[in-house]
């Protein structure tokens, strides 16, 4: 009750909320320096019907197959942040990867019941009883499933980096790398963790994640000074504020040493929601374009000085899935 009415009071008063955003990551620090890493974050499933659970998971696993454009999972592949349940490992497996790791900074909260019932179904509709390795499912001993808690997505692919060690033939994740404390030097860690003709897919969501969303409008977090923003978000993995110019900087750098092809298509726009099916920005229905621009134009002035003189047509953009092929 009491947490409840000072979220409702900080809501209306945005360098409050800053203050108490930088108290809580240090906080979080703190916690995470005595190894307490189970966060909220992750709980996707929490709210959902086992039925909901399963579409949910149908749709990331098959998001990844429409929009990266080719047949079935096959080799091994890594999945960052898969939260409270391994439902897309286990279809991944089952299509034909043998082997899935999945990497998280942090220990998801989850309900053990609620997810056995998911395995279930899950295991029930796909067939999946081979991947048992008991009577019943535990989802830390599933077959070619390696859980690796507790590492964050940046130290473990920088170790697969400096060992050189070319593993993966796929890494995906969604909505992830907005999380990342430093997704960018991830990336390119990443792409040397590939096999060459490996893939990357990645589904990554821009917007604010209720920092200072609904009360106030959806660009505020991106008001908040460049020198105070990392101390509200280094270790809570509250939404890193690294935009598609960032990842477009590094794809092309990447790309233009050979390594890699990509491209970035469009999810979220600014003001004008969710992009189905996504796309690039030039296929985007022109008044939605104008509309998230507008919207940009109107609040721009406002910003911190590392968005000011941004293109509007980035500023825009609130949400993208990165397909990423190593070519050697
Ligand atoms: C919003 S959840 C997404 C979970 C799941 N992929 C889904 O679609 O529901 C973000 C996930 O990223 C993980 N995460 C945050 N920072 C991370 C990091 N630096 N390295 C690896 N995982 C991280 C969180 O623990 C959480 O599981």
């Amino acid at each position: 009750m009491i947490k409840q009415q000072m979220k409702l009071f900080l809501a209306s008063k945005p360098k409050l909320k800053t203050t108490a955003f930088i108290a809580t990551d240090l906080w979080k620090g703190l916690q995470m320096t005595l190894g307490k890493i189970d966060t909220k974050s992750g709980m996707a499933h929490a709210n959902y019907s086992t039925k909901e659970s399963i579409k949910y998971i149908e749709e990331v696993f098959n998001d990844y197959k429409k929009y990266g454009e080719f047949e079935q999972f096959y080799g091994v592949a890594a999945e960052i942040g898969p939260g409270d349940n391994a439902g897309v490992a286990l279809l991944m497996r089952q299509d034909g990867c043998q082997q899935v790791d999945l990497i998280d900074r942090y220990y998801s909260r989850r309900n053990r019941e609620q997810q056995n019932k998911i395995y279930d179904s899950l295991g029930h509709k796909y067939k999946l009883d081979n991947l048992k390795t008991q009577d019943f499912w535990d989802e830390t001993k599933i077959a070619g499933i390696n859980w690796k808690i507790g590492q964050s997505a940046e130290d473990y692919f920088r170790k697969c980096a400096q060992e050189k060690k070319q593993i993966y033939d796929f890494i995906v994740s969604r909505a992830v790398l907005e999380h990342l404390y430093n997704p960018l030097d991830a990336l390119q860690d990443m792409v040397t963790c590939l096999k060459p003709k490996g893939r990357m897919l990645h589904k990554i969501d821009f917007r604010d994640h209720g920092m200072f969303t609904p009360e106030n409008q959806e660009l505020t977090f991106l008001e908040i000074p460049s020198f105070f923003y990392p101390l509200m978000v280094r270790n809570s993995g509250r939404p890193n504020r690294i935009l598609i110019h960032r990842y477009r900087e590094v794809l092309e750098r990447l790309k233009k040493q050979g390594l890699i092809d990509y491209s970035i298509l469009v999810t979220h726009l600014v003001d004008a929601g969710e992009i189905s099916p996504h796309t690039t920005f030039d296929n985007i229905d022109l008044k939605k374009q104008n509309k998230a621009i507008n919207f940009v134009e109107k609040y721009k002035h406002k910003l911190a000085t590392e968005f000011i003189d941004l293109d509007s047509q980035d500023l825009a953009v609130s949400g993208v899935f990165l397909k990423v092929v190593k070519l050697i």
